[in-house]
Order: structure tokens, then C-alpha cells, then sequence
């Protein structure tokens, strides 16, 4: 059985918080190179940029109480929109005058986080990770206006392996020192164990559901593999989810001029 919105409600109440979903409508390049997917970047006025922007809201209020300052971003199966999500709340997280955020590709398994940005893929996280190079070689200065990125890095040969070293848990730490959000991507959660590592190292792991394509069966598994690594999803983001723009999302553009004063100008 596929996933379709309604189920998605019913399983809202095993999670702590429902993000809204949000869908893309574009697929070209802009002239720097980045990928049209990155939506919130080419059409920071569009409705579905404002949809990330709610996701941003919900991940601000996530846990107010222990603020939540590094986020995995999984699926249970390839090409659900991982990268996608964390590309463009990375980015609208990063409009926000008041936060400092770095985006870290740590799917080294199918790096990808570079292609949508037109950067190249290293040095990068597993290079880091590997002590090859530097944290600050990714945090003097910011990669697209205000958002830092790490790409992946050079090949190697057991990801898993290496996020399993106790490399890693200091370098997060650093990490959380110098920002106030990391949106790590990452890869499927029953293929691979890397999502499980890392989200049990980081304050939350959200889980990507591709509507209509993701099966119950399959978030369930992943629940049980996240959960037993003590990285239970604390939200979940439906994609693939198409909505009829209704007549009021054409007012939008001019609205939202005036209401973002905390953000950065477009
Ligand atoms: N919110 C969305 N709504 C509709 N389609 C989406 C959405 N997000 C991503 N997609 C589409 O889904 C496909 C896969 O996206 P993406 O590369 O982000 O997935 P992924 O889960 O990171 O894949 P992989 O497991 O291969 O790394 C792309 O064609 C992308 O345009
Ligand atoms: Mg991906």
C-alpha cells in the first residue's frame, strides 16, 4: 500500500510535530549554476518557497525547550527528496538575519548536495571526518549568499565505518559551537545505517515521506531502525504533494514584501 496524505495525518500522532509538504515546479539551472529544484533560492517569492518557510517555523519550534541545532534529513528508500528538502530549508533557514547555518552532505554514498549548488564535491565531509582537512576550511566564508555548505568529499569505501569513529561527535560539537543550525542529508534508512549514526548523534532526525510513492511498510521499518538507534524521527516532511494554487497565492508576492522584516532582502 502507498502512502497517500491521509495515512500521512493518521501516523502524525506517533510524531512529535507534522511539517507541511511542499512540492517543486522547476528543474532548470539559474545562471550561477544552481539547480532550479533549490526553489526557495531561484523563487524566493514563489508558494512553494513560503512552503519551506513554514517548515523552517516548525523546525524553530520543534523542542523549545532544548533547541534544536542539528538536524539529519532521511527517508526510508532512495529518491524521496532528501536532498531537496534539506537544500532548500538550509537555504531559507539562512534568510534569517539571526541564524548562521551550514548545510552538510553526509549521503557519501551518492553525493549530491555539490550538483545542486554548481560546486565541486571536495574536499568535503568525509575528508574532515578522514582529519584531511580543516573544519574552518568550510566555515571563513559562507559558499552561496549567507548559507555554508561541506559536499561530501572524496570517495571512500565504508561511510558507515567512518561515522561510527569517534571522530565524529567532537567535530558536531564544533559544529553546534559555530552555528546555530547543521542540516546534514544523508541516505536511505533501509539501505544503508549512516542516517542512524548520525541522527544519534545529532538533536533530531526528520523523516522525508514521498506521497503516493512511499509505502507503510517501509516508514514503518524505518521507524523501528531509526528508533532502535536511539534516533527516533521528531517530524516528518511530506513531498510530492501537489496543490491547486488558489487564487490568493497570486497576493502573495506583494504580502510578503511587507511582512518579512527579520528576514534579508531578496
Ligand atoms: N517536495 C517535493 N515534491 C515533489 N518532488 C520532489 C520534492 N522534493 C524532491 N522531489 C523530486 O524527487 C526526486 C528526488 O529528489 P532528491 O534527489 O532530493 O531525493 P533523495 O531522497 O535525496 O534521493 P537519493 O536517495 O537518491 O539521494 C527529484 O526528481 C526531485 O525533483
Ligand atoms: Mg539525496
Amino acid at each position: 500500500m502507498k502512502v497517500f496524505p491521509e495515512f500521512f495525518n493518521s501516523i502524525r500522532t506517533t510524531l512529535s510535530r507534522y511539517l507541511p509538504p511542499v512540492y517543486i515546479v522547476h528543474e532548470d539551472f539559474n545562471k550561477e549554476g544552481v539547480d532550479g529544484r533549490v526553489i526557495a533560492y531561484i523563487d524566493r517569492l514563489s508558494y512553494v518557497a513560503e512552503q519551506y518557510k513554514t517548515l523552517r517555523t516548525n523546525l524553530y519550534s520543534l523542542s523549545p525547550e532544548n533547541p534544536i541545532k542539528t538536524v539529519v534529513i532521511t527517508s526510508s528508500q532512495p529518491w524521496e527528496g532528501k536532498t531537496v528538502t534539506c537544500c532548500n530549508l538550509a537555504i531559507t533557514i539562512s534568510y534569517d538575519k539571526e541564524k548562521k547555518v551550514i548545510l552538510i552532505d553526509a549521503d557519501m554514498r551518492k553525493p549530491a548536495i555539490h550538483s545542486f549548488f554548481g560546486l565541486p564535491n571536495e574536499p568535503g565531509f568525509s575528508d574532515l571526518l578522514s582529519g584531511k582537512v580543516s573544519l574552518e576550511k568550510f566555515t571563513t566564508k559562507p559558499a552561496i549568499g549567507d548559507l555554508f555548505i561541506i559536499p561530501a568529499g572524496s570517495p571512500i569505501d565504508d561511510p558507515a565505518e567512518i561515522l561510527s569513529s569517534t571522530n565524529v561527535d567532537p567535530l558536531i560539537k564544533k559544529i553546534k559551537s559555530a552555528f546555530d543550525y547543521a542540516i546534514f542529508d544523508s541516505p536511505p534508512v533501509l539501505e544503508f545505517t549512516d542516517a542512524s549514526i548520525l541522527g544519534s548523534l545529532c538533536d533530531a532526525v526528520i523523516l522525508v515521506v514521498k506521497a503516493a510513492s512511499t509505502q507503510e511498510q517501509a516508514i514503518q521499518e524505518a521507524l523501528n531502525l531509526l528508533s532502535e538507534a536511539q534516533a527516533t524521527p521528531k517530524a516528518c516532511v511530506l513531498t510530492n504533494v501537489v496543490h491547486l494554487l488558489d487564487s490568493r497565492y497570486h497576493f502573495y508576492k506583494y504580502k510578503q514584501k511587507i511582512r518579512s522584516t527579520a528576514e534579508k532582502e531578496p
